[in-house]
């Protein structure tokens, strides 16, 4: 690793750790806290098939997509796309797609910081008995006083924020690199530990049926929409994020190896995660349904009636905190990296304005559950629930599905081959097709139902 700072000479240390630092940007509240919830929403097994499949069919090329983009460029992502558009002869409005990816972030992280200071809370709470034995009413005031008091939001969110700017200042060796080296294996054991705790719960048969069993019935049109949206916002797609850790990837990496472990990493997080939550639920007799909820509602009450509840609680929470800040750390990274090149700035001062910008916007998150819970804007939705709509389901697909379509169709000839080392052309013409046209298509296609409804609402 190069002591110089400059974004183009930075370099993950090893394949492997760019592996982490991927998984880790992918495995993140999503997995943990939204992924069961939506496949108790959703019917499970069925849903998490239909997951599988938008992840593989959409979420890997469009990955692929944009790690080669990231270490053709060598930049941030608003310079890479700069640069590639010049490079092929095309419009520089191109790099709009960096700044969209910017946007994103800010939006993501504003609102990922507030709910992973609840993770952070429930740590403490959890882990000092507060829920032992407690009756499902009680537990479910305690989440509506917490989330009705700003003050104590805020300072969750503050201090989840501190410390996220606080590694990313430090540098990809320093900060993203020694985060990841300790966080990453922290949470694998945790999982572990956690997985064993509720293969002895006594429910784990009628978790694990719940989580393969295939109920078509309870799929509707919408899970798919659900299932797509998710599978980008699991695997960190669509903002440049995988595209700003790309630039730091060494030459000699296999991409297609690569970008395959981190997916088959992070669908086995989200796939432990359910295992690890759902018997606990159902040996507790408890609904799986109950929506985002589940997390800080349902599981506490399950915890709570179980031996060792207390202490397999509060290491359930830190395994959420772990799997947030290393996500939170690369949500920073597209818009930290642009800022470093454009102005030669030093990345600490950037990551401390950053901050406090994206903090200071978090706040209509913390709001939006208590003194601003009653303004809505378009459709209805509160500040918390516009911003996580615009950057999931608007940017983020728009986002991934442009990033696509000009890496397969825009770049150079030749430029994929070699940066993927396809040599035989059939493979290169396969590639084409599921890159070239299936992923986008397939987002386009959710896009489209995603915004249909809502453009249709603002005409009547
Ligand atoms: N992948 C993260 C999660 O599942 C969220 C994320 C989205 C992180 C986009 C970076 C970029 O929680």
């Amino acid at each position: 690793m190069t002591t110089s700072t400059s974004v183009s000479s930075q370099r993950w240390s090893s394949r492997w750790l760019f592996v982490l630092a991927a998984a880790g940007s992918a495995v993140g509240l999503g997995n943990i806290w939204k992924f069961p919830y939506i496949a108790g929403e959703n019917g499970g097994g069925a849903f998490v098939l239909i997951y599988l499949v938008c992840i593989a069919a959409v979420g890997i090329p469009i990955m692929v997509s944009e790690v080669l983009l990231g270490r053709q460029g060598r930049s941030s992502p608003i310079h890479t796309m700069r640069k590639l558009a010049k490079a092929s002869g095309r419009s520089q409005r191109w790099s709009v797609l960096g700044w969209m990816g910017v946007l994103a972030g800010f939006l993501i992280l504003s609102y990922y910081a507030v709910i992973a200071g609840w993770a952070v809370n429930y740590v403490w709470l959890s882990g000092s008995g507060a829920f032992e034995g407690a009756s499902a009413q009680a537990v479910g005031q305690s989440f509506d006083d917490f989330l009705a008091s700003p003050f104590e939001l805020i300072a969750y969110q503050t201090a989840f924020m501190i410390l996220t700017i606080w590694i990313v200042g430090r540098g990809v060796t320093q900060g993203l690199e020694a985060a990841i080296r300790w966080f990453m294996p922290l949470l694998f054991l945790l999982l572990i530990a956690l997985l064993v705790y509720s293969f002895n719960s006594g429910g784990f048969d009628q978790g694990f049926a719940f989580m393969f069993d295939m109920k078509w019935d309870a799929v509707t049109a919408d899970s798919w929409l659900i299932a797509m949206g998710q599978a980008f916002f699991t695997l960190s797609l669509g903002m440049g994020t995988m595209m700003a850790y790309g630039a730091y990837v060494p030459d000699d990496a296999n991409l297609g190896t690569t970008v395959v472990t981190i997916a088959a990493l992070d669908t086995l997080i989200a796939v432990a995660a359910g295992l690890a939550i759902f018997p606990i639920v159902f040996a507790n007799g408890l609904e799986v349904a109950q929506g985002p909820g589940l997390t800080f509602v349902t599981l506490p009450l399950a915890f709570g009636q179980m031996p060792f509840g207390s202490i397999f609680g509060a290491l359930f929470f830190l395994l959420l905190s772990f799997a947030a800040i290393t996500s939170a750390i690369s949500l920073t990274e597209p818009a930290l990296s642009f800022l470093v090149e454009e102005y030669n700035a030093k990345r600490q001062r950037v990551a401390i304005s950053l901050g406090v910008i994206c903090w200071a916007l978090g706040l209509g998150t913390v709001f939006s559950f208590n003194v601003w819970s009653d303004v809505t804007f378009v459709g209805g939705l509160t500040f918390f629930d516009s911003v996580d709509y615009f950057s999931q389901n608007i940017l983020l697909p728009l986002g991934g599905m442009l990033i696509t379509f000009f890496a397969i169709w825009l770049l150079p000839r030749g430029m994929v081959e070699q940066q993927l080392g396809i040599e035989n052309p059939i493979l290169g013409w396969a590639w084409k097709v599921v890159a070239g046209i299936v992923a986008p298509l397939g987002v386009l296609a959710v896009f489209l139902s995603t915004i249909w409804p809502m453009l249709s609402g603002l005409w009547q």
